[in-house]
């Protein structure tokens, strides 16, 4: 969604200001906005749009532009107002000294807007952002300091926000501050920084302080100070950032994507490492502090989460359900959120997260912690608001996914769940897990060997590239995958793609069958193998066009599939890992062939940092 970025220092700002906003792209937005300062004056630029567009303004006025060693910098992704030049931040108070960005919402901002315009403030745009900038330069009026006046306007805002402000009569000064939206400041020598994400800073410095909640950060080049909410100074906490520069580049592939698809082998074994050794020695999982007593009688778990963690949910509850005969429930933590739900402290709630910063997710398990569960967050991000509110973290270090469309960060959930199953499984004394254990150790060379024919499934995808809609089909385990690869089609390539489990086709879908429909049928090996085919025979006398995806050699096949797409043969418990590669890459081909903006489709984001 919305990224900030704000340097001071002695650097021409600007540079760093849009390097840090093409870093954050990835995020989705749809306009953009600097305000530096040139000779005592705080200049705006805004584009809608992508961000080419405003630097082909800035580049026009670059000599001016760069004089300015102080900027503060955002890609919006619309919530009020639409994306247009007066609705993209920064936004500015009537006299234009101040300049605010900020991501998140104000929920009284109508309130707030009625009291400033009563008092002769002018609003020039739909944001709730605006409000902010009066607010701020309306305290400065009172108080003429920045960092008292960022705090008294907090006081009265309701809300998540990040945000970051200068002053026109102060060229040396940021003030942050954040409360339920991330919020970064990157230390440097003579220089500092502040993001909304890492990805803005890396390439500058390794040094950072994540702000916490309600937290004030005054920066000017040689310093940065910190108080609460109070005034009461805070002890910085300097922690070194996780990634290397180079995170952050395609490493020669067209698309961050396909980047990421091609590292799954080696996030497997990163996730597997130091936690499976052996096939006969049992799984450790130092990251699970719920105690072993607990652990055994636990008779209930929930897992929240949403869109492809939600997927990996599912296969979590298959797995923890068959291993260990423990219920568990998987909900949108969208739903969750909203509905009386039966839980207390002898409730394992599991939430998941690529970014950890899912307003869903994270406004769902502080519920479940508040009713006094465990709170088992799996995530990507281990330095993640989310992050922050859990007793128990499994971190899945998957390495940044840049491309919107979560591919490596949905295995790394899986493998952490497989790890999670077989490990709650130990230690009920359950051991009958070996042949699976052996399967994960085997799973990142299966994937490259999938990895190794990608042009098969590339023909594939040039021969449905124009179809208009799409059914997946599977049962069982693989139910979530065929969400899954309709997920990953839908959001890449706009084509209107659904899951089904293949036995309720004939209660409705099936109607909508004809040579216009293909279905994609996962038939994996093993129980529910000849259910998916007999569903599959009555897909194609609908005159369906019919895919298989499948680790079966069977060449009874060839009659009932236009198109092939075979994987290595896996254990059907473990399939959901290998199946869903070849879909990556059918919904990556696809939307490369009909020319989609593949790592930053329409209307996305990366996270979802608003309810
Ligand atoms: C995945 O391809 C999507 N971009 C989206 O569904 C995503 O998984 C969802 O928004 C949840 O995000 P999270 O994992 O960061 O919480």
């Amino acid at each position: 969604m919305c990224g900030i970025v704000g340097y001071i220092g002695y650097r021409k700002a600007v540079d760093i200001l849009l390097e840090g906003l093409t870093s954050l792209e990835y995020r989705g937005y749809d306009s953009s906005g600097i305000a530096v300062n040139v000779d005592g004056k705080v200049q705006l630029y805004k584009a809608a749009g992508k961000l080419q567009n405003l630097k082909n303004i800035v580049e026009k006025n670059y000599a001016d532009i760069s004089k300015s060693t102080i900027g503060i910098g955002h890609i919006r992704w619309a919530t009020h107002g639409a994306p247009t030049v007066e609705n993209a931040h920064p936004h500015s108070c009537n006299c234009g000294k101040v300049a605010v960005v900020h991501n998140g919402i104000i929920e009284n901002f109508k309130e707030l807007k009625e009291k400033l315009e009563k008092n002769g403030c002018t609003f020039r745009s739909q944001t709730d952002t605006e409000t902010i900038a009066h607010l701020i330069a309306t305290k400065f009026g009172e108080v003429h300091d920045l960092t008292e006046a960022v705090r008294l306007a907090t006081k009265e805002i309701e809300g998540a926000y990040a945000i970051c402000v200068m002053h026109q009569d102060l060229k040396d000064t940021i003030v942050a501050t954040r409360r339920n939206a991330p919020l970064v400041v990157g230390l440097g020598e003579g220089e500092n920084y502040v993001a909304s994400d890492v990805p803005a800073l890396i390439q500058y410095t390794k040094k950072a302080i994540y702000l916490d909640e309600n937290q004030i950060a005054t920066l000017t080049p040689n310093s940065v100070d910190i108080i609460d909410i109070d005034k009461n100074p805070v002890e910085k906490k300097i922690e070194t950032l996780p990634w290397e520069p180079v995170a952050l580049s395609k490493m020669g592939y067209k698309h961050f994507m396909l980047k990421e698809i091609h590292e799954q082998p080696d996030v497997v074994r990163n996730v597997l490492s130091g936690k499976l050794r052996a096939i006969d020695e049992n799984i450790i999982l130092k990251e699970v502090t719920l105690d072993k007593e607990t652990l055994k009688n636990l008779n209930r778990i929930q897992i929240v989460a949403c869109g492809t963690s939600l997927h990996a949910a599912m296969v979590g509850k298959y797995i923890i359900e068959d291993f260990c005969g423990i219920a568990v429930d998987v909900e949108p933590s969208s739903e969750y959120i909203y509905r009386k739900t039966i839980t207390d402290k002898n409730t394992l709630v599991i939430g998941v997260s690529q970014s950890g910063e899912t307003a869903d997710t994270i406004t769902a398990v502080r519920q479940a912690k508040s009713k006094g569960s465990h709170i088992l967050i799996v995530t990507n991000r281990p330095d993640s608001t989310m992050a922050r509110e859990a007793d128990s973290l499994i971190p899945v270090n998957a390495g940044i996914e840049v491309s919107v469309a979560a591919t490596k960060s949905y295995m790394a959930q899986l493998i952490s769940f497989y790890l999670l199953a077989i490990y709650m499984a130990e230690v009920k004394g359950i051991n009958n897990l070996n042949e699976l254990k052996h399967e994960l150790i085997v799973l990142p060379q299966k994937i490259e060997k999938i990895l190794a024919h990608k042009e098969d499934i590339q023909k594939c995808a040039r021969k449905f590239a124009n179809s208009k809609d799409f059914i997946f089909i599977a049962r069982g385990i693989n139910f979530p995958t065929a969400l899954e690869g309709a997920l990953k089609l839908k959001e890449i390539s706009y084509i209107n793609a659904t899951g089904y489990t293949a036995g309720e086709l004939k209660h409705g879908p099936i109607a909508m069958l004809d040579e216009s429909m293909p279905v994609l049928s996962i038939l994996m090996k093993g129980k529910v193998y000849d259910k998916i085919l007999s569903n599959s025979e009555e897909a194609k006398a609908r005159n369906a066009r019919m895919i298989a995806l499948t680790d079966s050699d069977d060449t009874k096949l060839n009659e009932l599939f236009e198109c092939i797409i075979r994987i290595p043969e896996i254990c059907e418990i473990l399939s959901p890992a290998l199946a869903v590669v070849p879909l990556q890459l059918l919904a990556y081909y696809i939307a490369e062939f009909l020319g989609k903006d593949v790592d930053q489709p329409r209307n996305l984001a990366k996270s979802v940092t608003v309810e």
